[in-house]
């Protein structure tokens, strides 16, 4: 026997001792759960590219989030899926109180107050463009693009949202939507921005959901070049200033190093999107049984934790609320 001192099998040797001295654990609470909405009555529509996630109309989506609850989720972020007919340049249909989205989100949250409603701030839904923002001559304005989503943003509250979430990666944006929020008696709710959003092929499949993608170029005069690292601390920092609760960044698993930085640095809770993509990479392995879909899901999620996210917005969610069960 070699006569060692430190010996750290010793906390492996059992499972009661690896919980012991488990540093951190995933629970359904930590977990938003985005949902794709679609006009129509007892709907149910196929993402190819996302097996397991379903675009549902309203009805169907109250049961959905009514099971959600009962198995402990409780926050969810919705995604409209809007008929082609209705975009146009200035995204008009994301301010209609009788549209599909806006009034979704009002009965949503008359049927189940104690769901926390999380909405997603940005034009491409709503864009005949396909962008975020206002495009002109081929351009991404910013400025004028604020006008919309604090706009947007507004309609959102007045619908009920309990979390707005911009995910448009306009300069001063968050800023521009807490004084609208304010001024218009809106103080209660709460922005979670997209803080660190990257230029990522990972959203494929989500455009694919919301038959969103850019109609000419990509994004990357807006959302930021992977390639960076510094560049998430001056998001970050702008974002305390203007007045946002949590930070977000985005996607998740190839940007755990940035989680981790955000969460060293500020001290405002860190989120991050598991994005679509990560979560059709899972599927497709799973499903050619080259990988454990399961356990693959349970580490990735982890790993997010792990990094610094206490909170992660994920397509596991539901899933992963019943592997606890
Ligand atoms: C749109 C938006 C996107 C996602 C969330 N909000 C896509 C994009 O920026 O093109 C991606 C989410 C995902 O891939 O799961 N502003």
């Amino acid at each position: 026997m070699i006569n060692l001192p430190q010996r750290p099998r010793r906390n492996r040797k059992n499972q009661a001792i690896r919980n012991l001295v488990k540093e951190n654990e995933v629970m359904v609470g930590d977990l938003i759960l985005p949902l794709f909405l679609i006009d129509g009555k007892n709907k149910k529509t196929q993402i190819n590219s996302m097996p397991g996630i379903y675009r549902l109309s309203k009805d169907l989506m109250l049961k959905e989030i009514e099971s959600c609850l009962k198995l402990g989720i409780t926050t969810f972020d919705i995604f409209p899926n809007i008929n082609d007919q209705l975009k146009d340049k200035k995204a008009t249909e994301s301010l209609n109180k009788k549209g599909l989205y806006l009034s979704s989100l009002k009965e949503i949250k008359k049927q189940f107050p104690e769901a926390v409603i999380m909405t997603d701030v940005a034009m491409d839904p709503y864009s005949s463009d396909g962008h975020d923002g206002l495009v002109k001559n081929g351009e991404v304005l910013n400025d004028e693009t604020l006008d919309i989503l604090s706009k947007m943003a507004l309609a959102q509250a007045e619908a009920g949202a309990d979390i707005i979430g911009p995910s448009d990666m306009m300069d001063g944006r968050v800023g521009v939507i807490r004084n609208t929020l304010d001024n218009h008696g809106y103080s209660n709710v709460s922005i979670m921005s997209y803080t660190a959003k990257y230029a990522s092929a990972f959203y494929g499949p989500f455009r694919e959901a919301l038959q969103s993608t850019p109609k000419f170029g990509d994004k990357k005069t807006y959302q930021m070049n992977p390639a960076n690292t510094r560049e998430a601390v001056i998001e970050a920092n702008l974002d305390v200033i203007e007045g946002a609760d949590f930070l977000m960044v985005k996607p998740a698993l190839s940007y755990l190093d940035i989680i981790k930085l955000l969460k060293d640095n500020f001290n405002l809770p860190i989120a991050a999107y598991n994005v679509s993509g990560e979560y059709s990479m899972v599927k497709a392995a799973a499903a050619k049984g080259w990988i454990d879909g399961d356990k693959i899901r349970d580490e990735i999620l982890l790993s997010i934790k792990r990094a610094g996210a206490s909170i992660i917005l994920t397509y596991f969610a539901k899933e992963f609320a019943l592997s606890k069960k």
